[in-house]
């Protein structure tokens, strides 16, 4: 989509398919227009068919003497009560509107009495994008022209073309998560991840992406990752995208992500309801894969590298066993209790791979644990650590973004869970605090490491309507740009 600034000039002047008009309900006494669309306006509130209330919308088909077809006013509720949550509601369901009435052009009005102009220029071009996003990938059905062009009523300074395009950079990269988490397991195979990642490579030369292939992984001695895809035909990949913007010296931030594209349980097979949404079990990786988009888009000037630990988790003859000991790259050894705990079985590998690149900081994005669903529902990740500062870092990300996670206890109490009488390290904990103890089994990997882990069974996807939700881009993008400052 193309998303451009115009310095605001006469709103009745402004020539664009739909003229988009957030307002404030104290706006509705000192509108912003000129004389004609005022009054039409005043008429509309006077009958009370428009507020300002939030997130209200209401189309006008025309209005005269105006140069714009139309003109959209969106409400934004009492002025002092608006917020970055609240500013989003209200854009949503302004570009739903915009979908509904099939428009391919508009023109944004930024609002001077709320928030900074950067704050809404950003999260316009975010939710452009994302409203934009359609799936048809595997549908005969073609997809609906959307929105083609916009234009943010605002001036162009430095700081409003920064917002813009991190913004817009944000909202692509969700949409490249989502679509990933929505692709059925058949189309998006590890292969398919690596095929993927190399395309990306292609984009930048600030991107090197390397795909490891099973050999490579045995001859690292990733005894766990592998022993998750020996089930499967398809062979289990570790992608591996590093990019430089910053000096050859700094130090990365590392993000690793669950590539499961399909968990069907393994032996330890799942029961039948649902099994199909498993296919999302990859979402880690696929936030892996947006923020990586956005970074190169931004081309911004710190180092990340991305890996992803792609594989199925699929029973058949070749397959794992419960109670099968398996060795994993850092050398210990795990007791395969229950061959559905697959995630922290292949990212317990690639994060010892990832102490290679000597990172400033590594956190593993992961759908987990059911078990995080029943503590925090949809609305929070699970957020565990080895480092409060950090912590706290990534907390603030997520209230900055509008994706929240929530710091989990990650105590030593709770280790004990993972003995093992025929290993080092059994990989379930039991029925009790199952997202502690799957953050527990990776912390015995990662004590070389700064190192945070997401669980996002919950946050990653939703049920009704049935799609992935390109979370958490938003955290990690706002954390990578808070590094980038
Ligand atoms: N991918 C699942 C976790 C999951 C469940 C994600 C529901 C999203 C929604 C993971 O591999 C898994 O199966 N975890 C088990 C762990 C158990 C065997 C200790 C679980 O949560 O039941
Ligand atoms: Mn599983
Ligand atoms: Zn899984």
């Amino acid at each position: 989509m193309q998303i451009s600034l115009k310095a605001p000039s006469t709103l009745s002047r402004q020539k664009s398919a739909c003229l988009v008009l957030p307002l404030t309900v104290e706006d509705l006494k000192a509108l912003p227009g000129d004389a004609t669309l005022n009054a039409a306006i005043e008429r509309l509130v006077k009958r009370g068919d428009f507020s300002g209330k939030g997130a209200q919308t209401l189309m006008l088909p025309w209005c005269d003497a105006l140069s714009a077809e139309r003109v959209l006013l969106v409400g934004l509720g009492e002025a002092d009560s608006v917020d970055a949550k609240s500013y989003d509601k209200a854009a949503t369901a302004a570009f739903n509107a915009l979908k509904t009435h099939k428009l391919s052009d508009a023109a944004v009005l930024i609002n001077s009495r709320v928030l900074s102009s950067e704050a809404q220029i950003s999260a316009l071009a975010r939710l452009a994008e994302t409203g934009n996003y359609q799936y048809t990938a595997s549908l005969s059905k073609k997809a609906e022209p959307g929105l083609k062009k916009l234009i943010l009523l605002a001036a162009g300074n430095a700081a409003a073309k920064k917002a813009l395009a991190q913004g817009q950079a944000i909202g692509q990269g969700i949409n490249v998560a989502r679509q990933l988490g929505n692709l059925p397991g058949n189309y998006c195979t590890p292969s398919f991840l690596a095929k993927e990642a190399k395309a990306l490579g292609r984009k930048s030369d600030k991107l090197k992406v390397t795909v490891l292939d099973e050999k490579k992984m045995r001859e690292l001695g990733m005894g766990s990752l592998l022993s998750v895809s020996a089930g499967s035909d398809e062979p289990a990949k570790l992608i591996v995208m590093e990019y430089q913007g910053g000096k050859k010296s700094a130090k990365p931030q590392v993000l690793v992500g669950k590539g499961i594209t399909f968990d069907s349980g393994g032996i330890s097979i799942k029961p039948g309801a649902k099994m199909d949404e498993m296919k999302y079990d990859m979402c880690g990786a696929a936030s892996v894969m947006g923020a990586m988009n956005a970074v190169t888009a931004l081309e911004l000037s710190i180092n990340v590298v991305g890996i992803i630990a792609a594989s199925e988790n699929l029973p058949s003859g070749r397959a794992t066993k419960p109670g099968d000991v398996v060795t994993s790259m850092s050398g210990q050894t795990i007791e395969v209790l229950n061959t559905d705990a697959e995630g922290r079985l292949v990212l317990c590998d690639a994060l010892t791979y990832s102490e290679r690149f000597k990172p400033a900081a590594v956190i593993d994005i992961a759908t987990l644990t059911g078990a995080c669903v029943v503590a925090l529902g949809r609305h929070a990740s699970g957020l565990y650590s080895n480092d409060d500062t950090f912590a706290e870092k990534l907390l603030a990300a997520g209230e900055r973004s509008g994706d929240r996670a929530w710091h989990m206890p990650l105590w030593d109490e709770y280790q004990s869970q993972l003995d093992s009488n025929f290993a080092d390290i059994a990989n379930i904990g039991g029925p009790e605090a199952g997202s502690v103890t799957a953050a527990c089994f990776l912390s015995r990997f990662t004590k070389n490491l700064t190192w945070a882990h997401l669980d996002i069974a919950g946050t990653a996807w939703l049920s009704a309507p049935k799609g992935a939700t390109g979370r958490p881009v938003g955290l990690l993008m706002q954390y990578l740009l808070d590094c980038a400052d």
